[in-house]
């Protein structure tokens, strides 16, 4: 029976470039879309650019152009990126759309019809000088647990504890530097509180992974708030009907975004939207989210639905974090590398949809990007097992035999790899890819250990056995073909070299059993894939090293709500003289450095500056300098800097080194005559 399949992955925002992180899921879902294709259902996979918010209004602002102009641009950057990941869209659109405004204010009105809307008076921060509310994140001041300096205003990066922006000491605005005051404000809420009988409900059908539901009990334990949906001017979005000056907050018409772009997309196919969007519909529809955003998509997402008289998801697939090379992505590391550096080195994007794919496993584990197992696993399973197939095999079939193969024979191996296609694609249909993988690779080892066993380079050399040797060959090519369509979903470009190689129409599911026929003529062979050199990933994490310095840690990939929504920090573009006398820069003496066990690019330094304990401090250093020439000398440091807890331990400071694309790092030293201890100004 042909399935009727929408499917989405999260609308990334429109102020920052694709990197690794999100890949992980534009992967995982393409993959998961183009194997429900194969299988002959009806899919349609959408996305868009998450458009509204704060951050992106006044990153515009940054920008000097408007949030329109900067929308436009990263649209088509995003757009871009997709395209050469491979992965297909059927539609690629925005949420600041004119299907996406109906949509938005449709449901607010059937929420607010069916008494699901609220209002209440709220008191926030404000900032005097640029006249408008902050949110959480765009205030920062003094963790109230550990003292740390310039925290945000919902969690310290240094203890790690939460709190409300109120218990902030010294509050200031990240956006002006100013005060903030505290102003009351009327704000919309939606009565999550009255839909938990709904959503527990919902949560009981098989909706949900496991480890999702156990999380959607906790939330339920501790009680369902009212979801705050309003944004006061001046604000980059919808505004809401009947209340002027007020806003939908981005999370209100984010996930409407996925209606709005397959709205978009029905009027350019001619499908028909509430088909897929009435209340009672019979078609599937799948969310792929990251761990991070299940709040919004297990809570608010369906009760929204719920009460607006639509449809709720099929299921919601959630994935796990990336980390590279076993830590967070970071910026000092080079490991926080975007999709665009990824294509400038490495090229080949088959080769990050292959790792991934045999990482993933359908729960929401996180998923490691090892950089060194990465060069060794796609050299060794894609050229070293895959490729290797046929390339040992098809110029026997080119020049021996007129380019033409012989009918496949009944060899146990064909046997066995026709016979796995069901598991295979189970596996796929449960996202789990890493088990797809292994399965495909153990019978790529089988075929290639049944070319060795027959060895056509020596059948070749010898008479009488043309027979024998056309059989080998043409079987080995016939084992290719059925790996290479297991592989179709994870690798669809090279499937699609591999078709014209072959000269076969694009491969489907069910072209299991089709064989090649007898007679059947192929193209010359030519290479397909070529090895990754280490160097072309040492040259990535190279160019994406932003600061040698620990201290500029990246943000992870995780997407959290309009908190995270900036990776690039809303800062006044200068800073006045008293921002600058916060910073407490003082000569201090090495006293002791050495190299840290683990740690590709640092150096432990001990410095005096005249305090009772020499200082630790973690430096980015090691390249550029021996340690037993660094004890002694006297150089500059931030005595000042929240201490950071670092895998190895606390850095209570941070030395001050110059470095860009000519050279360095250098660390900065003083005339004679400067004594550890003295301040600089
Ligand atoms: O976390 C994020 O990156 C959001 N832009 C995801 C939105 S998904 C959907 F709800 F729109
Ligand atoms: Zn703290």
């Amino acid at each position: 029976m042909t399935r009727k399949i929408l499917v989405t992955s999260a609308l990334p925002y429109a102020n920052g470039s694709i990197h690794l992180g999100h890949l992980v899921e534009y992967i995982q879902t393409d993959v998961w879309v183009r194997f429900q294709k194969m299988q002959g259902h009806e899919v349609h996979y959408v996305c868009a650019d998450d458009t509204h918010g704060t951050p992106i209004m006044l990153r515009a602002e940054k920008e000097g152009i408007t949030p329109e102009q900067l929308i436009d641009k990263v649209h088509a950057e995003h757009a871009m990126d997709f395209a050469e990941f491979l992965v297909e869209f059927d539609n690629y659109h925005s949420t600041n759309s004119s299907e996406n405004k109906e949509l938005a204010q449709g449901i607010y009105r059937a929420l607010k019809a069916n008494g699901k809307i609220a209002t209440k008076t709220i008191e926030q921060y404000y900032d005097p000088l640029k006249n408008m509310f902050l949110p959480d994140r765009f205030i920062k001041g003094e963790c109230p647990k550990c003292h740390a300096k310039d925290q945000y205003g919902d969690s310290c990066e240094v203890c790690g504890a939460t709190y409300s922006p109120t218990e902030l000491i010294n509050p200031f605005s990240a956006v002006s530097g100013a005060t903030p005051v505290r102003k009351e404000t009327e704000h919309y809420f939606f009565k999550l509180s009255e839909c938990e009988d709904f959503l527990k409900d919902w949560t009981r059908s098989g909706t949900l992974q496991a480890e999702a539901a156990n999380k959607m009990g906790e939330w339920f334990a501790s009680g369902l708030s009212d979801w705050d949906i309003s944004r006061d001017a001046p604000y980059f979005g919808f505004e809401i009907p009947d209340a002027p000056g007020k806003y939908f907050y981005v999370w209100l018409d984010a996930p409407i975004g996925y209606m709005a772009s397959f709205k978009n997309l029905c009027a350019r196919k001619g499908l028909d939207f509430d088909e897929y969007w009435k209340k009672d519909s019979t078609t599937e529809l799948y969310h792929f989210i990251g761990k991070d955003i299940l709040y919004f998509h297990a809570l608010f997402w369906p009760a929204t639905l719920e009460y607006s008289g639509y449809r709720k998801p099929t299921q919601i697939h959630a994935h796990g974090f990336l980390t590279v090379n076993g830590e967070k992505m970071s910026k000092s590391r080079g490991t926080f590398i975007t999709a665009r550096s990824y294509l400038d080195h490495v090229k080949n994007p088959e080769y990050l949809r292959y790792y991934y794919a045999a990482k993933l496993n359908g729960t929401m584990e996180d998923i490691d990007l090892n950089l060194e197992d990465f060069v060794a696993r796609v050299n060794s399973d894609l050229v070293g097992k895959y490729i290797n197939i046929a390339s040992r095999t098809a110029g026997f079939i080119a020049k021996r035999f007129d380019a033409k193969v012989r009918a496949a024979s009944a060899s146990p191996v064909i046997v066995e790899m026709r016979a796995a296609a069901q598991a295979i694609a189970d596996s796929y249909a449960a996202r789990d890819y890493g088990r797809a993988l292994r399965e495909i690779m153990a019978l790529a080892d089988k075929a290639n250990a049944y070319v060795a066993e027959a060895a056509p380079w020596d059948m070749a050399k010898k008479e009488g056995q043309e027979a024998a040797l056309h059989t080998v060959c043409s079987d080995a090519l016939e084992m290719f073909r059925l790996l290479t369509l297991y592989l179709k979903p994870v690798l669809p470009k090279l499937a699609t070299s591999i078709e014209a190689f072959l000269k076969i129409a694009p491969l489907e599911w069910n072209a299991v059993q089709n064989g090649l026929n007898d007679g059947h003529a192929i193209e010359t062979y030519q290479h397909l894939v070529t090895r990754i050199d280490p160097k072309q990933i040492e040259a990535m994490t190279e160019a994406n090293k932003e600061s040698l310095q620990p201290a500029t840690q990246g943000h992870s990939q995780v997407r959290h709500a309009e908190a995270q929504q900036h990776e690039v920090q809303p800062v006044a573009e200068t800073i006045s003289i008293d921002d600058f006398a916060k910073v407490d820069l003082r000569i201090a003496k090495i006293v002791d450095a050495a190299h840290v066990e683990g740690a590709e690019k640092l150096l432990r330094l001990s410095l005096d500056i005249g305090e009772e304990q020499p200082r630790q401090v973690f430096a980015g250093i090691k390249s550029a300098y021996d340690p037993a020439t660094l004890v002694g000398r006297l150089t500059v440091m931030v005595a000042n800097l929240a201490p950071r807890k670092m895998k190895f331990g606390m850095s209570e400071g941070m030395v001050l080194a110059a470095s860009d694309e000519r050279g360095g790092p250098y660390i900065l030293s003083p005339d004679a005559g400067a004594q550890p201890g003295m301040r600089v100004k």
